[in-house]
């Protein structure tokens, strides 16, 4: 681990992932990062070179592959052969546990920008250990958002104790003087989560990190698709997680945003796929969030090649840089929407503060037991999957069903009054059949799933 300190420590300011965020956020222009990662090592550099140069990234990914997520080596391993005698990759990312640390310094070293891991892991205890002696700056997830979504049968309990152990070495090399940037993962399933319901884990997965010594954490929200409550969303996002490690004394705490392209269902057509894109490029700029995720015109297909990739980044970059003089985040509209956002997320926080008697790891498991927190169209077990959520008449993520979230009767009500407004336009009535179609909606060319 001293030895680690010590590469970590000779790791130049332009390469560390949190510093290059606080700069972009202080001349506020949204930073652009894809998401990559391929089997065999000398493939990824060149993925990663071909972004940083063709793409004009700013941000770099490592994406790890799904068996390494799911903690199978051996697996991982074979396919890593499998690549290499085939001649392309057999995995859907980078396997970092299997390659090990000095791999992985071999990749982050040859890079001009930072390298953060993506993933998705339940249990990622060892790959923390070694991508963070590898070089890596920042590192995604968290006990929550990469449980509820990504797993079945992995307990609440024991995962949020597997991320406090990433969190408490994240803060041990904190206190060792390096600072390694956090990200909770926003999105969650991707599929119409409400704001209020990914604000409240990345507020809770902010307060676990910050408990563990983490410092410089990234709050993320995934395109929602509706311009107002997307921008809405981010600048709720910012003022919730600021305020609440503010008032549990983490006001040393760095605070920047994610915002993640549209996470759900893509159009095939390539053509289409880039509308999709421009639109996510848009929102994310207006909101003047820190960076944000791009997605690229094979997303209908699956991973995509390096020059669709590039591609994505470049369709968002040109938007990006057209709009970055201008910010929304004071519209009228946006602020009454961001004050929604807030007290909704507000009944939620506290109600989960209530349970765990101050304690949010205790009240987070508590509260996906009782479904005060509940994540539409996750996996889980541990998931009460009660909450349905549908579009508005203006294309705004609403409830159908509630479920146990703990809103007073004039926020049950408010979401009722919407949908209600849809119905009318659509002349059927609020049910799930409204779900169903807005989970194709985008993928078929439109945001609202009315009936045709
Ligand atoms: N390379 C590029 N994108 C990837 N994704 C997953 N694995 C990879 C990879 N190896 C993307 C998916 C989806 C998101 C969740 O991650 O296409 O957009």
């Amino acid at each position: 681990m001293n030895e680690a300190i010590d590469y970590q420590k000779a790791i130049p300011s332009s390469k560390r992932f949190g510093n290059v965020l606080a700069e972009g956020a202080e001349r506020k222009e949204t930073l652009i990062q894809p998401r990559a990662g391929v089997a065999l090592t000398n493939e990824h550099i060149k993925l990663l070179q071909f972004l940083e140069s063709e793409g004009e990234a700013d941000l770099l990914p490592t994406t790890v592959d799904s068996y390494t997520r799911l903690n199978r080596y051996t697996e991982a391993e074979n396919g890593i052969a499998k690549s290499i005698e085939t001649g392309r990759s057999m995995l859907n990312g980078f396997p970092i546990v299997n390659h090990g640390v000095e791999v992985c310094r071999s990749v982050t070293s040859v890079l001009k920008k930072p390298v953060q891991v993506r993933h998705g892991t339940p249990d990622a205890r060892l790959l923390t250990e070694i991508s963070i002696a590898g070089g890596f700056t920042s590192y995604e997830g968290g006990g929550i958002s990469y449980n509820i979504p990504y797993s079945k049968a992995h307990s609440l309990e024991k995962t949020i104790s597997h991320w406090q152990y990433t969190d408490r070495l994240v803060g041990w090399y904190e206190e060792a003087g390096i600072s390694i940037n956090r990200e909770p993962f926003g999105p969650l399933t991707g599929t119409l989560i409400p704001p209020c319901i990914s604000n409240s884990v990345a507020v809770i997965e902010s307060l676990l990190a910050a408990t563990q010594g983490v410092k410089d954490i990234t709050v993320g929200y995934g395109q929602c698709g509706n311009l107002i409550q997307d921008i809405a969303a981010i600048r709720a996002l910012t003022k919730t997680t600021r305020d609440h490690l503010d008032k549990f004394g983490f006001n040393d705490v760095r605070v920047t945003t994610v915002f993640h392209q549209w996470m759900g269902g893509f159009p095939q057509d390539e053509a289409k796929a880039f509308g999709v894109i421009s639109w996510g490029a848009a929102a994310a700029a207006l909101a003047k969030a820190t960076k944000v995720i791009v997605k690229t015109p094979h997303e209908a297909m699956g991973v995509p090649t390096k020059e669709a990739n590039a591609a994505g980044l470049r369709t968002t970059k040109q938007v990006i840089s057209m709009l970055k003089d201008q910010d929304h985040r004071e519209v009228p509209a946006v602020l009454t929407e961001s004050n929604i956002i807030e007290e909704e997320t507000r009944c939620i926080l506290s109600k989960v503060e209530e349970l765990g008697k101050g304690d949010y790891a205790i009240g987070t498991v508590a509260a996906f037991e009782a479904g005060v927190l509940d994540i539409p169209f996750a996996p889980s077990k541990y998931n009460a999957g009660k909450v349905l959520p549908a579009r508005d008449n203006l294309g705004a993520i609403r409830l159908l069903e509630m479920g146990n979230l703990p809103f007073t009767p004039e926020l049950k009500a408010f979401h009722r009054t919407k949908l209600e407004e849809r119905a009318k336009q659509e002349k059927r009535p609020v049910s799930f059949q409204m779900v169903i179609d807005d989970v194709y909606a985008i993928g078929k060319g439109f945001l609202v799933g009315r009936p045709r």
